[in-house]
């Protein structure tokens, strides 16, 4: 097991507590996906994991290493990179500048710039635009920016919030694919996702968060075949139509 987070309460500040007794895993080489309602603090989660919230109870182990009262900077340092949903790149800096920052933790230039040939070699459609402002990309390419910047600290772990919000369904695809090729070069990817049935399809395992706390869980087969899942998405579907 890559990451575990056990028993865990969490809120902001000196808020409620959002998370409840919460539970998830990822092993090595997977993509594994939370899906659940608007609110039902999915991205809560990530940013627990990532430092950013105040844990009243339970842990967050990466590997045998227990990083629950980590600062954040020794969280990335421990390989682990977060790409937040939306506003996620530096829209002042130019494409290569957002890259150098997205690798601040390194100290070889040299070695910034050999990651940085790797990341346009596997996002070539950004390495045309290097020299641009990260303001004039499309949403989808400024989503690529945002997965190159994690890419630069060649994370072992990966935690990505709703990488398909506001993509057209064309884009959505090509992000689902490169999400699906890093899992390929050996990083664990836990991501959220509103998008459930094309995440869920990509995703070794899943689960269902509601109400701050752990609903279902499954293979992403086993949820994509549950009705509970169907029910909780087909009827979206179905009163999207009705308000036509
Ligand atoms: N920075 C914050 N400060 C206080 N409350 C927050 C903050 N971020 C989120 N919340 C609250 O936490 C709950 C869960 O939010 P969130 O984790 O963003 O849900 P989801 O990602 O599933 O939509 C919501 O009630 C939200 O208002
Ligand atoms: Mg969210």
């Amino acid at each position: 097991m890559i990451l575990e987070i056990q028993n865990l309460t969490a809120g902001y500040k000196s808020g409620p507590s959002i998370l409840h007794d919460v539970n998830f895993c990822l092993h090595e080489n997977e993509i594994v996906t939370i899906i659940g309602p608007n609110g039902a603090g999915k991205s809560t989660v990530l940013k627990s994991i990532f430092g950013l919230t105040n844990v009243r109870k339970g842990n967050v182990t990466h590997g045998s290493r227990d990083i629950t009262d980590l600062p954040t900077d020794g969280i990335i340092r421990s390989g682990i990179a977060f790409v937040a949903q939306g506003d996620n790149v530096f829209p002042d800096l130019t494409v290569q500048e957002n890259l150098e920052m997205g690798a601040f933790i390194r100290t070889s230039r040299k070695e910034v710039q050999e990651k940085q040939e790797e990341v346009f070699h596997f996002f070539p459609s950004l390495k045309k635009y290097r020299s641009q402002k990260s303001a004039l990309l499309s949403g989808g390419e400024r989503q690529m920016l945002a997965l190159g910047m994690a890419l630069m600290l060649s994370p072992e772990i990966l935690l990505l919030d709703e990488p398909s919000i506001g993509l057209a369904p064309k884009i959505i695809n090509e992000v689902f694919e490169k999400i699906q090729k890093i899992k390929s070069t050996g990083t664990s990817i836990l991501m959220v996702e509103q998008n459930a049935i094309k995440a869920l399809e990509i995703s070794d395992r899943g689960y269902v968060l509601e109400l701050g706390k752990n609903a279902l869980e499954g293979t992403g087969k086993e949820l994509l075949k549950n009705p509970k899942v169907g029910e909780l998405y087909l009827g979206k579907k179905q009163k999207l139509e009705e308000g036509k």
